[in-house]
């Protein structure tokens, strides 16, 4: 492994601590439970090792602002020099509050309205061109503004990520992007029009990816396809690999490539000409934060334990929708008898749990319980089920917090039924 990864949660006299902060401190003074807790540190971290992954290189990295949108850390992010990587128009509307460069974003999406696609046109945005008729939309969109439009291909270079089928994108039956027979139809229509500009190719293989191997195929088909798309006389700057990096949720010791290894493993293949753009998501956030929740109580039904928490599927639905696995702790010292747990939020519904088969000791009542690397796709994923209300989001620089989003309140809530 290439470059260590920081951790800025760590463990100190039985105490779970973000930086120089106690997290049961935390607990006890946030008015709200459960809460998703960040680490400052830690994003800045990881943002600096993908700068030093690509160091010497021509590159954008476009953080992917569906992972996590609030809006402090998307300014943290922008601050550090970031692009963006959009999935629909309030993305982009989010990304210019937060301050990003609109020249190094880019707009993705198997489903781009014509509002999505008129708002990416006048701000400058890259256009990735996911199908015929987006393409046909993006053309009409260009000609009604009159305004030139600088797009990507998105090709499924079919090289399999290895990962749950949910989070696989690249492969020949996925959803998104073309038909890579149909190439030389799409260059024809471009090359038609005088407001589009090809200026160069993208790939998403997924999410989770734990191979670097598996970026170093994918961007040899790619560079075969700029080869062959530049045999047509077109002329491309940007190789998009998009994101994907895998990150360590199951703690099991196994090697996880860091963004340096990534990006060694490809720095001989690019071109000095090209430059690479890479759409990180889950690797620049996902170890950020820790999902905070109190324990409500312990039951046993059958030969199964229970600990019930007040977080849920509502707050954090991977594990119930991927069967994925996210690690939990307790953020204080608890010596109850130790068993095998499910641990399960109070959402009506038995897909609400946080993670099964754990073997933890028996907690007391308001026992402190984090769900951790719970930086990308929690907070973002969360829904109001069972009128769950969205959880406030705080943020630990060295030895102070902040709030830095507040909770939603019923009065929220029912605000949008004024009508
Ligand atoms: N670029 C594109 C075109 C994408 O579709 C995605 C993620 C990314 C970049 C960022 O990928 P990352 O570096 O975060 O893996 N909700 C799922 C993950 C869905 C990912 C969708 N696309 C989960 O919780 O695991």
């Amino acid at each position: 492994m290439h470059g260590k990864i920081f951790m800025s949660f760590h463990y100190k006299d039985g105490y779970l601590y973000c930086e120089k902060m106690r997290v049961k401190d935390i607990q006890e003074q946030v008015p709200y439970s459960p809460f998703y807790l960040y680490s400052l540190a830690q994003l800045e971290a990881n943002y600096a090792a993908y700068q030093e992954a690509l160091d010497g290189l021509d590159s954008i990295i476009g953080y992917a602002i569906k992972a996590n949108n609030n809006l402090t850390l998307l300014k943290r992010l922008s601050a550090l020099g970031s692009g963006a990587v959009l999935v629909s128009g309030n993305e982009l509307q989010m990304s210019l509050a937060a301050g990003f460069d609109l020249k190094r974003t880019i707009l993705n999406g198997n489903g781009k309205t014509l509002a999505e696609l008129s708002l990416a046109i006048e701000h400058g945005v890259l256009i990735n061109i996911d199908s015929e008729f987006d393409l046909a939309h993006i053309q009409q969109t260009a000609k009604a503004l009159d305004t030139p439009a600088n797009v990507l291909i998105r090709i499924n270079p079919g090289v399999d990520p290895e990962v749950h089928p949910y989070v696989s994108t690249g492969m020949k039956n996925s959803k998104f992007g073309i038909r890579n027979e149909r190439l030389n139809w799409f260059l024809d229509e471009i090359r038609k029009d005088d407001l589009l500009n090809l200026v160069g190719v993208h790939c998403h293989l997924g999410s989770t990816i734990k191979k670097v191997r598996i970026f170093r195929d994918a961007t040899e088909v790619m560079l075969g396809f700029i080869r062959a798309i530049e045999a047509e006389g077109f002329s491309l700057r940007y190789l998009n690999i998009g994101g994907g990096l895998g990150i360590d949720y199951e703690r099991t010791g196994e090697d996880i490539p860091t963004p340096s290894d990534l990006i060694d493993s490809i720095r001989d293949l690019l071109p000095e000409d090209l430059t690479l753009i890479i759409e990180p998501g889950r690797s620049l956030v996902g170890n950020t934060s820790v999902f905070v929740n109190r324990v409500i109580g312990v039951k046993t039904n059958g030969n199964k334990h229970f600990i019930v928490t007040d977080g849920s599927m509502s707050e954090l639905i991977r594990p119930s929708l991927y069967d994925t696995y996210q690690h939990i702790e307790f953020i204080e010292p608890v010596d109850g008898k130790p068993e095998m747990y499910d641990v399960v939020g109070p959402v009506c519904e038995s897909a609400d749990f946080l993670g099964k088969g754990r073997p933890l000791p028996t907690p007391h009542e308001g026992a402190g319980l984090v769900v951790c690397d719970a930086g990308a796709y929690c907070h973002a994923m969360s829904s109001n089920y069972n009128l769950k209300m969205t959880p406030p989001e705080y943020l630990v620089d060295g030895d102070s917090f902040t709030c830095i989003r507040r909770v939603e309140t019923l009065d929220d809530y029912l605000r949008v039924f004024e009508i």
